[in-house]
């Protein structure tokens, strides 16, 4: 039987994803990228086997704000695997227009949420029959109550309210999937990292960050060695429904909730769900 530990990230086809699929092929690891287009998917599988010297690398193509394509991906990924040791859920890219998918989602609560909810709903099995498995999710640290009366946010959008309310919802799904899960899910911090994503940061946060990322920001190798001392400190330590930062634990962010938030969250979640589960 083959031992070969597994791992899917979201993302990979660039950043923080990309540099961690090639740090856990070269430790022998066999790894599932995914993109969103295949002509992407392509060159970056040559490029990782190429610099790891290892050919366990395929792809799951899928637009992960499109769940009905994350619904296939992750049928056909299900019909050629067994097992799973890493679910990182990693993808982003910030809309700062308000776009509304063919599926009724705002896009920004599309890929950064409801996306990782559905793999992980439609992974949990495996995850749980393969010992020491894990689920990391990668966010950022600006958080903004959802408001239940207007989930795809008709009024007054702006980027940075997408992007606080999917975070807003990682963080408090992940509270509540823990209190009863067999496999852990963790929330994963990277600090200022040099990548792509940071140039569409919704103003007035754009400028700052972008100064503060030449002076302080690392590299995605350097983030990836991180993520990699992490997922070792999750199995050894068992950790469970925590956040790292860097490469320390730093314990999950205080987010402002309402009591009742937890329960309309997974009604909603449920509710969107439905029709792909
Ligand atoms: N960099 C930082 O300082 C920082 C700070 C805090 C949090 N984060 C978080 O870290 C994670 C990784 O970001 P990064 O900095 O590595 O960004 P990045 O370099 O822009 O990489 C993002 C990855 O996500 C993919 N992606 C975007 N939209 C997608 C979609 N609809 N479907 C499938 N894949 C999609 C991108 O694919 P394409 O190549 O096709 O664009 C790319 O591979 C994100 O969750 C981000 O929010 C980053």
């Amino acid at each position: 039987m083959d031992n070969k530990k597994i791992a899917l990230i979201t993302g990979s086809t660039d950043g923080i994803g990309k540099a961690t699929a090639l740090k856990l092929l070269k430790e022998g690891w066999e790894v599932v990228i995914n993109g969103r287009n295949a002509s992407k998917c392509e060159p970056t599988i040559n490029e990782l086997k190429q610099k790891s010297g290892s050919n366990n690398v395929t792809a799951f193509i899928a637009d992960l704000a499109n769940l009905s394509q994350v619904k296939s991906a992750t049928e056909k990924f299900l019909e050629t695997n067994s097992r799973l040791d890493l679910l990182m859920l990693n993808a982003n890219s910030i809309a700062n227009d308000r776009i509304v998918t063919a599926e009724g989602n705002e896009q920004n609560f599309a890929l950064g949420y409801i996306s990782r909810v559905l793999m992980i709903k439609m992974l949990e099995k495996v995850l749980e029959n393969t010992t020491n498995s894990q689920i990391l999710s990668v966010i950022g640290m600006d958080t903004q109550p959802l408001d239940f009366n207007d989930p795809t946010i008709k009024n007054n959008f702006t980027g940075r309210k997408g992007l606080g309310r999917w975070q807003w919802a990682m963080n408090l799904y992940a509270t509540e999937y823990n209190r009863t899960s067999k496999v852990p899910l963790n929330l994963y911090m990277p600090g200022l990292v040099k990548t792509k994503v940071l140039a569409n940061e919704p103003q007035p946060m754009r400028a700052f960050v972008k100064l503060m990322n030449i002076l302080m920001g690392i590299t995605t190798e350097q983030s990836a060695e991180n993520i990699f001392i992490v997922l070792n400190d999750i199995v050894s330590n068992k950790k469970k429904g925590t956040c790292y930062s860097w490469k320390k634990e730093r314990g999950l962010p205080k987010i402002k909730t309402t009591e009742g938030d937890n329960v309309k969250l997974l009604k909603l979640t449920n509710d969107l769900l439905q029709k792909y589960l």
